[in-house]
C-alpha cells in the first residue's frame, strides 16, 4: 500500500511532539506534505516555532511548516501550560530552530493542498484545535468532499472532561470549530480520552526511550517525563496519556485500535458543558453515525511500535 498523504494540524505540546516524531519516523506509511500550528496548548508563536524545533530534531528540515490560526472562532484562546510548561515543550533542552516558517497561512496551504492534489488523496490528522480546519471548510467549502479522512484527537465519552468535568481541551478551546468538523460530512475517526488514558507511560517505557541512546530517544523521555508530573498528581496514575501520538499510530496500525461507528455531537451551549463529545454509544439517539469513535487500545503494541519508530530517529 502506498503511504497515506497526511497534512498535521497541531498545538506543540510533548505529545503532539512526540506524534510528528512517530509520523516522520514513518515513512512506509505516512507521507507528510506540511505540518501546520494552532494555537491551543500555548500561543500561536511558540506552537509554530515548537514544530520546527521538532523536525530539526527529527533531521527533517525540509518539511514545510505554516502558521494557522491564532485564536479560536468565538471565544478568547484558552491554554495548558499548567501541563505542558511555559514553552510547550519543556523537558527537554534544545536548540532554536534554523529552518523558516513558510510565509503562506496555514489554513490556505490546507485548501491549496486539498484542491491541487486528487480528490480523496490527502487526510487530515488532527492533535490540537479544530479552528484552522473549520476556518479552512467555511471559507472553501468545495474541497470539504475532497478530503479522505481526518483523524482527530480530541473529545471523550467515558472519561467525560480533562480541562472541565464534561470536555476535553481540544474540543473545549474551540468548539464553535469542532462542531463544524463533526458536522461536515468528512469520514471521522476520533481518538478520545476513552482511549489516550490507555496508552499510559511508565518508569520502564519512559527508560526505553532513553535506552535508545539518541538524542530523539533522550528528547521524548524529557518530555514524556515532565508531561507526566501533572497526570500523577491529577489521577494518581503511574504515567502521562501520550494522547497525541495515539492518532499518528492509528494510520500506522490500525489493528491496535477498536471502537464503534456512532453519532457524536459538539455541546457548544451548555453552562456547564459546553465542548462536551455527546456519543451515542449506545445507539439510543436516533441520529446517524457519523465518526468511528475509538475506546480501545493494545498499550504493548502501541508502545512497542512507538519506540522503535522513535529508534529510527
Ligand atoms: C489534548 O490536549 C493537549 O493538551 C494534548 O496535546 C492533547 O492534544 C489532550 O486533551
Ligand atoms: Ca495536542
Amino acid at each position: 500500500m502506498p503511504p497515506r498523504r497526511i497534512i498535521i494540524d497541531t498545538d506543540p505540546g510533548q505529545d503532539d511532539a512526540v506524534a510528528i516524531l512517530l509520523a516522520l519516523a514513518s515513512p512506509e506509511e505516512i507521507e507528510v506534505l506540511g505540518i501546520v500550528a494552532v494555537a491551543g496548548n500555548v500561543p500561536l508563536p511558540l506552537t509554530a516555532r515548537n514544530a520546527r524545533v521538532v523536525c530539526e530534531l527529527a533531521g527533517r528540515p525540509e518539511v514545510p511548516v505554516f502558521a494557522g490560526c491564532d485564536r479560536p472562532l468565538a471565544q478568547p484562546l484558552v491554554t495548558a501550560e499548567h501541563v505542558h510548561g511555559k514553552t510547550g515543550l519543556d523537558g527537554a533542552d534544545l536548540p532554536e530552530p534554523h529552518m523558516p516558517l513558510q510565509a503562506r497561512h496555514g489554513v490556505d496551504f490546507i485548501i491549496g493542498t486539498l484542491r491541487a492534489e486528487p480528490s480523496g488523496t490527502v487526510s487530515l490528522c488532527c492533535l490540537g484545535p479544530l479552528t484552522d480546519i473549520a476556518t479552512a471548510f467555511t471559507r472553501a467549502p468545495d474541497i470539504v468532499p475532497r478530503v479522505q479522512e481526518i483523524v482527530l484527537m480530541g473529545g471523550a465519552y467515558f472519561e467525560v472532561g480533562n480541562i472541565t468535568p464534561a470536555a476535553e481541551f481540544n474540543i473545549y478551546v474551540d468548539p464553535e470549530a469542532a462542531d463544524i468538523v463533526f458536522r461536515s460530512g468528512v469520514p471521522l475517526t476520533v481518538v478520545p480520552l476513552d482511549l489516550t488514558h490507555r496508552a499510559l507511560t511508565s518508569a520502564a517505557r519512559v527508560q526505553a526511550f532513553r535506552d535508545l541512546g539518541t538524542p530523539v530517544g533522550r528528547a521524548v523521555a524529557g518530555w514524556t517525563d515532565f508531561f507526566e508530573r501533572f497526570d500523577r498528581e491529577k489521577y494518581g496514575s503511574q504515567g502521562a496519556p501520550l494522547h497525541d501520538p495515539c492518532a499518528i499510530a492509528r494510520l500506522i496500525a490500525p489493528g491496535l485500535f477498536s471502537g464503534r461507528f456512532v453519532n457524536v455531537v459538539i455541546e457548544t451551549r451548555g453552562d456547564y458543558t459546553r465542548g462536551m463529545t455527546v456519543a451515542d454509544w449506545w445507539r439510543v439517539s436516533g441520529r446517524a453515525p457519523n465518526a468511528t469513535f475509538l475506546r480501545e487500545l493494545d498499550a504493548e503494541g502501541f508502545f512497542a511500535l512507538l519506540t522503535e519508530r522513535i529508534g529510527r530517529l
